[in-house]
């Protein structure tokens, strides 16, 4: 009997996704259905991560409207849902960007999300790749609304590789999620509720495990940072590289950040989604610290070439050709010189007493600050922001993470 009923089930379910029908094996989320589809149809997530267990439901930037529940009870849902979290129904009928209910609780997400998270992009690591400044660019409002003071929290060390920037953290749960299921000793989570939550190391223990990087790479937003790129470069200015070498600890296949000939930063590769790419055999390519934070020189690595961005992104942008039509922009300079030979006006070495060109960035341990630009390549890890447990708070409330800030 048992195996009749298992004979007679449906393998696929039908949906339509923004009028796009598809269909999807049986126990598809709605959210992964629409990136089959792909494209603007599939719904930004900031919590979800596939390669993460029970991740999502946090954030709700994912929500959709159900316009039809199913073939067999067409009823809508009554309030929009989190596609993340909701599977398909044969015949189901879902609006994404073809609803206006959903346009505007994103809109309504994004001004919740930033209501305590710093406007601080222009000093952010994270910021070119962050998926807060991507929403807020699409879905945000020109202004806050919000009246009262943002959270600020006592600065935290949580170790020598991560930075934590709590004011930025927006309670997604992935980095918990990645300590818990691939490191193999969780020592924070998220502490207190309601807008008292935040991240903490249980007492104040360091991240140590060999994967704890991957905290970084799954951070949606710059709340944790690697403390080994910081400030030193932009991501846009950075030429990612796939690359890979032999390691015992983990898969080995990384993608370079490089300037030149310097290797600024190491991370995992990562697909359209801003996902961790699953290797052949459909293991996540997670990369553990040695890669990660140890192997700064080009010569530690087997370069494949340049990274195919797949991602609308601003690192694609006068790099490389994407998968989503990211054309190489025109080179002004050719056209405006008319087959002349450019003269060098100038050498900002000559002229500026900062970014002096026998300081290599990327060979600095820790963070680069002021002085390291002014030409003191010893200088390191000391500005406001990597002060340790209890010392220097900013004092002005703003949590700003300019290192300038007193
Ligand atoms: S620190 Fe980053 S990954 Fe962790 S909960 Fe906050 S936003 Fe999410
Ligand atoms: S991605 Fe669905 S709730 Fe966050």
């Amino acid at each position: 009997m048992a195996e009749e009923i298992r004979n007679t089930s449906p393998q696929t379910f039908k949906v339509t996704i923004d009028n796009i029908t598809i269909d999807v094996p049986v126990g598809t989320t709605i959210l992964n259905a629409a990136r089959i589809v792909g494209g603007e149809v599939a719904p930004p997530a900031m919590c979800y991560y596939t390669h993460l267990k029970d991740s999502g439901g946090k954030c709700r930037t994912c929500l959709v409207e159900v316009s039809k529940g199913s073939e067999k009870d067409p009823r809508p849902m009554p309030k929009l849902v989190a596609s993340c979290r909701t599977t398909v129904m044969d015949g189901m009928e879902v609006k994404n960007i073809t609803s206006e209910k959903v346009l505007d609780a994103r809109k309504g997400v994004v001004e919740f999300l930033l209501i305590n998270h710093p406007l601080d992009c222009p000093v952010c690591d994270q910021a070119g790749e962050c998926d807060l400044q991507n929403l807020s660019y699409e879905h945000g409002a020109v202004q806050t609304r919000y009246e009262f003071a943002r959270r600020t929290f006592e600065r935290e060390d949580i170790g020598p590789y991560i930075q934590l920037h709590m004011t930025r953290c927006i309670l997604c749960y992935r980095c918990t999620y990645v300590a818990d299921q691939i490191t193999n000793s969780r020592v924070h989570g998220i502490l207190d509720r309601g807008d008292h939550s935040e991240i903490s190391t249980y007492i104040s223990k360091a991240i140590e495990n060999d994967f704890s990087g991957n905290m970084i790479d799954v951070c949606p937003v710059g709340a944790l940072t690697d403390r080994t790129y910081r400030f030193k470069n932009r991501v846009w200015f950075l030429k990612p590289m796939d690359a890979h070498r032999d390691c015992e600890k983990c898969c080995g296949e990384v993608r370079l950040w490089t300037r030149g000939d310097e290797v600024f930063r190491v991370t995992a590769r990562q697909d359209e989604w801003g996902e961790v790419k699953s290797l052949p055999d459909g293991k996540p390519a997670w990369i553990c610290n040695t890669c990660r934070f140890d192997k700064k020189n080009a010569g530690d690595w087997i370069i494949e070439g340049p990274t195919k961005v797949d991602r609308h992104s601003v690192i694609s942008q006068g790099h490389y050709q994407g998968k989503v039509g990211m054309a190489k922009a025109p080179e002004p300079l050719e056209k405006v010189l008319q087959g002349r030979t450019p003269h060098l006006l100038l050498d900002i070495h000559d002229e500026s007493e900062v970014n002096k060109v026998e300081v290599r960035l990327s060979e600095i341990e820790g963070p680069a600050v002021g002085e390291t630009f002014n030409g003191n390549a010893s200088a390191t890890g000391h500005n406001i922001t990597d002060v340790k447990i209890g010392v220097g708070p900013n004092k002005k409330g703003t949590d700003s993470t300019n290192p300038n800030t007193v």
